[in-house]
């Protein structure tokens, strides 16, 4: 049997609403785009979202209006996808690497709070995998040091911190529509904010900072001679995409139960055999499941990377756990003591989970499992 790993969840009648944007000769960002942006925050109880190309461009952009520049340090965890420091980067600034939590796989507020120096400008936690990051600590935190907080959502949109939805909790959070998503637009990145001013300032800094939107141009009833106070990106969504993402958004209730569902499937398997371990689950948090990653614990007689090869000659997609964004060259310069990060990074995988994956696929995954498991127990 062939298990694939991830698959987008599209219903069918995405043609029709692309079709319908390309005959109305609006293909740029325009209406489609603002109406996405106004059901995307709604949906995670945003006073506003500000849609982008992608959730790096949006981290970029979030970090920027948060004050972040050269010269500056940003705290984020090094168990993350390299967007997470890239985006920093991008800013002219130094992502500082701190550990996370060796149970949720997310930033330790007590690590970040170890890393802050007179150059912290911000803290970004991650949402890894969407389950939502210690949030509570880390506004605590922002508050005690002067720093902002800009929130890594990417995997995260659907999922709630102590019954609140990701994207409500003040700072801005930043959520990626790539087809490896919860929900996709094909590329595409989402701000929630939660100023109107900051709101604004992110519409603007996504086209060349220009004063006036096309859309508003075109609405106009007298002559409009632009204006640039400051210098910004080309940034912008198109209306393509747009229409996509709205009808995104009526599915995801449906994709995230499925997710739950399927997650739960394997909870209870997992849980029984030797040497793997399921993920850990808060009591504060109610995830999307973007990926469902399992550990395989120390003394396993193989390591994570042969029980992949395992499944894979089984016919099983899997993927290696999060990243370690230090131990990559382009971060080689770093100095970073995170052993928490290490293990991580060495001894999870995650597994095939997506909606259209069925119940006998996932049971067949597990089967595949629990002989491997039971042989490395032998
Ligand atoms: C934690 C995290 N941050 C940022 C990104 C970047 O998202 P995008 O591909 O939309 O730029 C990803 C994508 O995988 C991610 O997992």
């Amino acid at each position: 049997m062939e298990v694939p790993f991830a698959r987008p969840y599209l219903r069918g009648d995405e043609g029709a609403a692309v079709a319908e944007v390309i005959a109305s000769g609006w293909v740029s960002q325009g209406p489609r785009v603002r109406d996405f942006e106004a059901a995307f925050a709604g949906r995670v109880g945003a006073l506003d979202a500000v849609a982008t190309t992608n959730c790096t461009s949006a981290l970029q952009l979030a970090l920027h209006v948060s004050g972040v520049g050269p010269g500056d340090e940003v705290i984020v965890p090094s168990l993350s996808f390299i967007a997470t420091a890239n985006a920093v980067w991008q800013n002219g600034a130094t992502p500082v690497f701190a550990d996370v939590d060796p149970r949720t796989y997310n930033l330790d507020p007590a690590a970040a709070e170890r890393a802050i120096t007179g150059r912290t400008k911000a803290i970004m936690p991650v949402h890894q995998l969407g389950l939502p990051a210690d949030m509570d600590p880390f506004l605590e935190l922002a508050d005690r040091h002067g720093v902002r907080i800009v929130e890594d959502a990417a995997c995260a949109i659907g999922a709630r911190y102590k019954g609140r939805p990701i994207g409500s909790l003040g700072p801005p959070a930043c959520f990626s529509l790539h087809p490896r998503k919860v929900i996709t637009t094909g590329e595409g990145g989402m701000i929630a904010v939660n100023d109107h001013a900051v709101a604004e300032r992110l519409r603007r800094l996504r086209q060349h900072a220009m004063d006036v939107s096309d859309l508003a141009r075109h609405g106009a009833r007298d002559v409009v001679i632009e204006r640039y106070p400051e210098r910004g990106w080309n940034l912008r969504m198109t209306d393509m995409q747009g229409a996509l993402g709205l009808c995104q958004l009526e599915v995801l209730d449906e994709v995230l139960a499925e997710r739950a569902r399927q997650a739960a499937r394997y909870s209870a398997a997992i849980g029984a055999l030797p040497h793997l371990e399921p993920p850990y689950e808060p009591q504060y948090a109610q995830r999307t499941w973007q990926s469902y990653a399992i550990r395989l614990l120390p003394g396993a007689p193989v390591g994570r990377t042969e029980l992949m090869r395992r499944l894979m000659a089984d016919g099983i997609a899997t993927r290696r756990g999060v990243m370690a964004i230090h131990e990559e060259q382009a971060y080689a310069d770093t100095v970073a003591d995170l052993p928490h990060t290490e293990a991580a990074t060495r001894e999870s995988l995650m597994l095939p989970l997506f909606p259209g994956l069925s119940d006998e696929q996932q049971d067949y995954v597990i089967d595949r499992l629990a002989t491997h498991a039971t042989a490395l127990a032998a």
